[in-house]
């Protein structure tokens, strides 16, 4: 890698990292947990990233990058301030999630995988949150939003500036 460029991992990320892998027979076991450990710090995981983190677990680029898009909780490109996780499994559906996901494409004007221009909002949808009973569902940050109708979304959003 060019020394000239700024590198992602600190010192402290990489002996966070390394204290992550003691505790598994081998290093890439610590692979979720260390790109959990990167967007913590940088809200996603960028291809340098990728790279950088390649090297102090032994695996390749490529390795990385599957398991990173497997694992849909890792964003591989910028998000918002906030990112939306609306709920699409089964209770969810039956429960109205296309009404709700519908209008918030419209209000937000993306579609899922997009943000807004503004830089505002990310929307993703997800598998069960496991609030089935509470159906539809979705995440915003860290806030889970319960039996959700379309009624509420403008309140709920006008919570995330
Ligand atoms: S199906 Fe949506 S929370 Fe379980």
């Amino acid at each position: 890698m060019d020394t000239q460029t700024q590198r992602i991992l600190t010192d402290d990320m990489i002996a966070e990292i390394r204290d992550m892998y003691q505790h598994f027979p081998v290093k890439k076991a610590a692979c979720i947990e260390a790109l959990k450990l990167i967007q913590k710090h940088h809200r996603w995981v960028s291809d340098q990233a990728v790279q950088e983190l390649a090297e102090v677990l032994d695996m390749s680029p490529d390795e990385i990058d599957s398991v990173a898009t497997f694992y849909n909780l890792i964003f591989r490109k910028p998000v918002g301030r906030h990112v939306i996780l609306i709920c699409d499994s089964v209770s969810c559906w039956i429960m109205g999630y296309e009404k709700i996901a519908d209008y918030l494409k419209q209000k937000l004007g993306i579609q899922f995988g997009e943000t807004t221009p503004d830089g505002r909002f990310t929307l993703i949808p997800i598998c069960c949150l496991g609030t089935c009973d509470r159906a539809p569902a979705m995440f915003i940050d860290e806030d889970l939003h319960r039996d959700l109708t379309v009624e509420q979304i403008d309140a709920i959003l006008e919570r995330y500036p």
